[in-house]
């Protein structure tokens, strides 16, 4: 007996009751296919098939990086220099600096704002970058730790960090010095207490911390801590 093949397979019981045929099948390939081309006219992700999707090159799966049309041009202005980006709205400053600028000085720790990691200065007041979407950075100043020696010369607190060995593995150390730069420009430097409290934001995991509190202490005398 000869063996039914895929394109002359009969319809099942089920689908003959409903006067079901080949052109049934196709006409609901053609549906999807009229439905995806009219979600892709209307940007929107149809809510199709997996099988079908994979046909659809304007559907948006979740880990997929945003279409060209939902990027924004923005501008920053970061270590005296002016800096243009197309980026996904919603990237925030810490990613724009470290993956868009290069400017890999600023750290990424936990990236949910606990660790202090990735402070910078923005218009001279600390901010966590990890937290702060890089549109709301237009317009503003932003210092990161690329910004603050002048050439071969450190900044006076980056001085005091090697002078009192404030760190160990390093990796905290730039968000510790652009938050002790903040520190002492906000005033907070009148005790051990009170720059252990305005510096608690930022974490050492190799707990350099007395040392830290010496660098902030001597930048502070100084009187050439904040920028
Ligand atoms: Fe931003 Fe930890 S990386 S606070
Ligand atoms: Fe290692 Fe602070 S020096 S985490």
């Amino acid at each position: 007996m000869r063996k039914p093949d895929r394109l002359s397979a009969p319809c099942s019981p089920a689908s003959k009751e409903t006067g079901c045929s080949r052109e049934a099948g196709s006409s609901r390939r053609h549906f999807i296919s009229q439905l995806a081309a009219l979600s892709a006219g209307l940007g929107v992700a149809a809510p199709i098939s997996r099988g079908a999707s994979q046909t659809n090159p304007t559907e948006n799966a979740p880990d997929q990086s945003p279409e060209e049309n939902s990027l924004i041009d923005i501008t920053l202005r970061v270590n005296g220099t002016t800096r243009k980006l197309r980026v996904d709205p919603r990237v925030t400053l810490l990613d724009a600096l470290r993956e868009r600028l290069d400017l890999v000085g600023t750290k990424k720790g936990c990236d949910q704002g606990a660790c202090g990691a990735c402070t910078v200065l923005v218009d001279g007041t600390r901010v966590i970058a990890c937290l702060t979407l890089a549109v709301m950075a237009q317009g503003k100043e932003i210092t990161t730790i690329e910004g603050l020696a002048k050439g071969d010369e450190l900044h006076p607190v980056q001085a005091a960090f090697v002078t009192c060995d404030g760190f160990q593995c390093g990796y905290c150390t730039p968000g510790q010095i652009m938050s002790a730069v903040g520190c002492i420009r906000e005033g907070h430097t009148k005790s051990d207490t009170e720059i252990r409290e305005f510096m608690s934001g930022n974490i050492c995991r190799c707990g350099a911390y007395p040392n830290i509190v010496d660098a902030i202490k001597l930048a502070s005398a100084e009187g050439k801590g904040a920028i």
